[in-house]
């Protein structure tokens, strides 16, 4: 597939499209997103409605309304538009332009632009973007230019007839219109957990002379119609969008009508500013330059961005959704995805957003013993779907059989266990890259024992092997469920036990105090501890067998042995979910994404002989049917210094999005929106592949290797509060250690030791 079908590219930062497909517009949407972590506005121009999947998914928004999903919810849109010039009404609207439209997305500070002309040379030229200072804010500058017509009838307002994926989520609509203020606002409810919503939008005509304002009430919606006079010509409006919930603050409607007073007060260009200085910051620490490509440099940017804007880091009691802010799919919340994809990003960089999103486990803890008790465990089971309250969030039923319309009872929610020691591992890379023991002590800790005890309810003694086992499982190939002593897991599970082991001998030893509080609250008992102990010592670990293969889960080299494509034909609806409990790939070696490669990824255990057998026995095997995939293979393919192939797969991955590659339905469910775990997959690739990164006891360490398409590569990390500059190219490894840093930066490269004292550089050749 071609790219410029897709989009072009002007430069490392923007992309251009310049014409609307229909069949795209989904993708559109959630591709030019505009957001922050608060909010997520698709990228739909002015005109659009919920037809053209317009929509604003406001975090921490949680309603139920079809009894089966529960999912954010999406703002009524306060930067609704029609234009009416001499009576016509005028948009760009798929199938029936009266406009040719191009539009560019500026990754660097998230900046949505439209410029169209229609009938007359007559221009509309129209900017936003979610501001990164004030998180409540989408600012907007509007404009028509080359107007000879006289009579021009603007529509705006605020409508709350908005795209919503399982049900409709706000009623009980009030609104109100202060013309002295230039003020308007739409409240209302969700239907089911009954948070109160706010929309305010606030506009000023800063060309242009308003001749009259007609406001229009309808049941969801307020209007005014607004008829101009241009002023050389020209017509511009700048607009500004607030959006609060009674989650944020007790009087959520007063809080929007400020903003949008002081939004007024200031000036669009003003407020970009703003917002511009807080990416700044972020993209000293968080770019990564690709030199050589700029289609790949772009696609990167367009992968960082990504995973920052749908990560709350404002908050320590939200989570990643699996598809961000960018629309309402996978109910904006947190999968596996967000500690072993999404985070990894920031446990180098911004360490306080990876702190929060850690802490947001902390704050889950009660749901997530919630659900071990009622499956009949101990400790903290996480949930499969995770959202506000960390109660389980996934439907027993998730896909349906397509060709019956039967559904199908998926045990994604209570047999995908390994979520819960994921965790686990996160606290532990988390403490290694940061050394930040307060956060372990005072909120990890607790995880940590309470993953543990899950895991101890949850092994079976097999007394004739005389080891430990875990029995009917699903691992991250999700096509095979009820699986015993999936690799993967039990690899997570004796290290969730181990870390939980070690971090109680350091509290004991270091922090007896506060071990005797937290085992108080938890009632922890000392017999639990030895237990863990005998079960990470006797937890069954499928070792690399005679040809070094590890078997996926038991059974799994027994089952057929065919390919994705020999699947694919004996799909009889194109739909169809692959996998259990009759799906074609169920009784196959098929799988559907990285499982005993993803335990590479994470451990270092194995030797690159079985990381090689591996890697060339599950690749052919593996559909890469989730995006979580591709870029799991990419690090391991790096670890084998097989650089080309990383590059292959960073093509997979990181244009999964950006030229819909990934089908927006499956098994009756719609699964599109921005793969928030493959495009923070895209830094691992980079960091963790190509340079090679890895963490441990020891400290850190580069194994970097580049391919040929890329002539450098350049990034910064922040290691324990040090900063430094990392450059790649095929001659060269350079590491900068940043002057400001308070103590010598340490780190082994191809297991050769380096130290460098603030402001030094090290050029090794490779
Ligand atoms: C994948 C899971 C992932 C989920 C959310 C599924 O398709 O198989 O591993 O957690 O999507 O991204």
């Amino acid at each position: 597939m071609n790219h410029q079908d897709f989009f072009k590219v002007k430069d490392g930062w923007n992309l251009e499209i310049e014409s609307i497909k229909e069949e795209q517009l989904v993708h559109f949407g959630s591709n030019l997103l505009c957001g922050n972590g608060y909010l997520g506005y698709r990228g739909t121009l002015d005109e659009w409605n919920k037809e053209q999947y317009q929509a604003c998914v406001v975090t921490d928004t949680y309603d139920l309304a079809d009894g089966k999903w529960k999912e954010l919810s999406n703002s009524p849109n306060a930067l609704t538009t029609e234009l009416k010039i001499d009576g016509e009404r005028l948009g760009d609207y798929p199938g029936q332009n009266e406009m040719t439209t191009k539009l560019n997305f500026n990754y660097k500070y998230g900046i949505f632009r439209r410029k169209s002309i229609a009938d007359k040379n007559i221009e509309v030229v129209s900017e936003r973007f979610a501001s990164f200072d004030n998180l409540h804010l989408i600012a907007n500058n509007f404009q028509i230019n080359n107007i000879e017509a006289n009579e021009i009838e603007l529509k705006i307002g605020i409508n709350g007839d908005v795209w919503d994926l399982n049900g409709t989520h706000l009623e009980n609509f009030t609104g109100e219109y202060n013309s002295n203020k230039n003020t308007l606002y739409l409240k209302a409810n969700t239907v089911e957990s009954k948070i109160t919503l706010v929309t305010a939008l606030s506009f000023k005509f800063k060309k242009g002379k308003i001749k009259n304002i007609k406001v229009e009430n309808e049941e969801k919606s307020i209007y005014l119609l607004v008829s101009v006079d241009a002023e050389s010509d020209r017509i511009v409006l700048a607009r500004n969008m607030i959006v609060y919930s009674s989650n944020d603050l007790a009087n959520p409607l007063q809080a929007a009508l400020n903003d949008a007073a002081a939004a007024l007060e200031s000036s669009f260009e003003n407020l970009r500013r703003e917002h511009q200085a807080v990416w700044d910051k972020k993209w000293e620490l968080m770019d990564i330059k690709v030199r050589g490509n700029l289609l790949d440099q772009l696609a990167v940017r367009f992968n960082l961005y990504h995973n920052i804007i749908a990560a709350p880091a404002h908050s320590e009691r939200l989570p990643i959704g699996a598809r961000g802010l960018s629309c309402q799919a996978y109910q904006g919340a947190a999968f596996w995805d967000q500690e072993i994809f999404n985070l990894p990003m920031f446990l180098f960089t911004e360490t306080e957003t990876a702190k929060n999103i850690l802490k947001y486990r902390y704050h889950t803890l009660k749901g997530a013993r919630k659900k071990a008790e009622e499956l009949g465990y101990a400790g903290a089971f996480y949930a499969w779907i995770s959202g506000k309250t960390g109660e389980e969030l996934c439907p027993s039923f998730f896909f349906k059989d397509v060709i019956s319309g039967r559904k199908i009872r998926n045990h994604f929610n209570d047999w995908q266990i390994h979520v819960s020691p994921d965790i686990s591992y996160a606290i532990w890379k988390y403490y290694l890259a940061t050394e930040d023991i307060d956060f372990v002590i005072n909120y990890g800790s607790e995880i940590l024992f309470e993953v543990a005890r899950f895991l101890h309810s949850r092994v079976h003694y097999n007394q004739y092997q005389d080891h430990y086992e875990i029995i009917r499982l699903l691992g991250p190939d999700e096509y095979h469920e009820n699986v015993d002593n999936n690799a993967f897991t039990n690899y997570q599970t004796q290290f969730a036990l181990k870390k939980a082991l070690y971090f109680y001998h350091k509290m004991e030893n270091e922090y007896p105090e506060k071990l005797e509080m937290l085992k108080e609250k938890i009632n922890l008992l000392e017999s639990e501890i030895t237990s863990w102990q005998q079960i990470a010592e006797k937890i069954y670990l499928p070792c690399p067998d005679q040809d070094n293969l590890i078997e996926q889960f038991d059974g799994y080299f027994d089952l057929e042995d065919t390919t994705a494509e020999v699947l694919e034909e004996r799909l009889i609806n194109q739909d169809e979910y692959w996998g259990w409990p009759n799906g074609v790939a169920v009784f196959t070696q098929v799988i559907k994404q990285a499982d005993v490669i993803q335990l590479f990824t994470l451990h270092d255990i194995f030797s690159e002989t079985v990381l090689a057998a591996n890697y060339d026995y599950y690749e052919p095997r593996t559909q890469h049917g989730s995006s979580l995939s591709p870029s799991q293979y990419a690090v391991v393919a790096a670890r084998l210094g097989r650089a080309e192939e990383t590059y292959n797969y960073f093509k997979k991955s990181a244009f999964i999005d950006l030229m819909s590659t990934n089908k927006a339905v499956s098994g009756g469910t719609f699964i599109g929106g921005i793969h928030t775990a493959a495009a923070g997959g895209i830094w691992q690739l980079i960091v963790n592949g190509f340079a090679g990164l890895k963490i441990d006891k020891e400290g850190l360490s580069f194994k970097p290797v580049l391919c040929q398409e890329w002539r450098e590569v350049e990034f910064n990390l922040n290691y324990r509060n040090k900063k430094f500059k990392v450059i790649l190219n095929k001659n060269i490894f350079q590491l900068k250690a940043n002057v400001e840093n308070n103590e010598i930066l340490e780190s082994n490269v191809f297991e050769k030791k380096y130290m460098l004292k603030p402001g030094e550089e090290v050029k090794i050749e490779l």
